[in-house]
């Protein structure tokens, strides 16, 4: 079998070749299909964004009317579906019942699970991107023990999964143009940062021929881990308990550099970036513009901005190279926009779904995948006799 290489967490190993998404962690630069974060975050939609990770180019306006309105015409659940979100517990994480959801669309939906059908790739990438926003919303709403709303055609994907969260069945609602945006930008920022965790386990789940539906799915379970994608709740709770607790940043900044408890500076370091995350210099803005029309919580803001400071001041951090990472502002925002902290994660689900899908069809066209299967160091017995007693 010939000698294999020991690497640990992937620290060094590429598992695939990709056109999708260039990180530069060294310089923090991000680009998703060639185009720098900064200018799609300026100029794009979440929709296009979308687009040109799934499809490789940006949209001409027809193509991306087209692309919008099928979004808009598959956002219905089934209704049997439907009735899943009554047999959880009421106080279930929004995650699992994400990931829940997610993997149960392969049986609502048979006519679209051959990987290798081009058009029913085609379809479950379309019912993917409309219904995934609903199951998420239905799911706050279920947390929240209201009544699910049917999705609204005349709504793009990011308006409608706003009101289907916030809206009364009784009472129109109305979008805030401001959190529109807002959500419109964090999505963009999360929609795709190559092989990370959540996509490395949609691509190996992928790499068994197994469907979108129930790679997505396994995807989204591996997001919701603390270190990956679960860090934007765990940041909201650190900044709660630091505030709760009236430690200064400084005391809870001790705790961290002397791993007492394990205590990390949530919202902290990246494998790849070794310099500010481009993502985190953008919700770092977008927070305190926020913040200021709608009104967020503050003196939270102000404990964030004050442990950065410390943090980018700081010996410990510095020889680590330690910088913000994109969950560090996120969850201020988000809880401004009235999310409460278990949907945070589930927002970013949203947000990383085009970079799922992409990485999913990229992956199922490559003559080079190969079924994932990473080799071991064995440090277990030598062979051994039972005891014939
Ligand atoms: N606070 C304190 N120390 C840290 C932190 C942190 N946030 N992150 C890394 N370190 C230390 C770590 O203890 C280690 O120190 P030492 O060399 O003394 O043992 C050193 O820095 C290297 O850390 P590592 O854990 O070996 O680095 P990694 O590349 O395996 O982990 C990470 C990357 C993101 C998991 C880690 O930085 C972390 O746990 N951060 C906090 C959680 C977080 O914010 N995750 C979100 C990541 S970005 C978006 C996403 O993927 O969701």
């Amino acid at each position: 079998t010939g000698a294999v290489t020991f690497d640990p967490g992937f620290m060094n190993t590429a598992a695939t070749a990709s056109a999708i998404t260039y990180i530069d962690g060294d310089a923090g630069v991000l680009r998703y299909r060639g185009y720098p974060i900064e200018q799609l975050a300026e100029h794009s939609s979440f929709l296009e964004v979308s687009y040109l990770l799934i499809y490789g180019n940006l949209p001409t306006p027809t193509e991306l009317e087209n692309f919008d309105s099928k979004i808009r015409r598959h956002t219905l659940l089934h209704e049997e579906l439907k009735g899943f979100f009554n047999g959880f517990p009421r106080d279930a994480h929004p995650m699992p019942v994400l990931s829940s959801a997610v993997s149960a669309l392969s049986t609502f939906y048979q006519d679209s699970l051959d990987p290798f059908d081009d058009e029913q790739v085609e379809l479950s990438t379309i019912r993917l991107m409309a219904k995934l926003p609903v199951i998420a919303a239905y799911a706050h709403k279920k947390s929240i023990g209201q009544a699910l709303l049917y999705p609204d055609n005349s709504m793009n994907l990011v308006e409608n999964f706003l009101r289907l969260s916030f809206g009364l069945a009784a009472e129109p609602y109305e979008l805030d143009p401001t959190v529109v945006k807002a959500l419109d930008l964090l999505l963009i920022l999360h929609a795709d940062h190559e092989q990370n965790c959540s996509t490395s386990t949609v691509r190996l789940v992928g790499s068994s021929n197994a469907n979108m539906f129930a790679s997505i799915s396994a995807g989204i379970n591996a997001l919701f881990g603390p270190l990956h994608g679960g860090a934007n709740e765990a940041v909201l709770n650190m900044l709660r308990q630091i505030q709760a607790t009236g430690q200064t940043p400084e005391q809870f900044m001790e705790k961290v550099k002397n791993k007492e408890e394990g205590v990390r500076l949530m919202g902290f370091g990246h494998r790849v970036y070794k310099n500010y995350d481009p993502r985190a210099r953008l919700v770092k803005y977008t927070a305190h513009e926020i913040l200021g029309k709608l009104g967020g919580n503050d003196e939270l803001l102000d404990i964030a901005l004050r442990l950065e400071e410390k943090a980018l001041a700081d010996d410990y951090f510095i020889e680590r190279k330690l910088y913000p990472n994109v969950d560090f502002y996120t969850g201020l925002i988000y809880k401004a926009m009235g999310f409460p902290e278990k949907m945070f994660t589930v927002l970013f689900a949203i947000g990383r779904l085009p970079g799922w899908i992409a990485q999913w069809r990229e992956m199922i066209k490559d003559p080079q995948t190969k079924i994932g299967r990473p080799r071991q160091l064995y440090v277990g017995e030598h062979e051994r006799n039972y005891p014939v007693r």
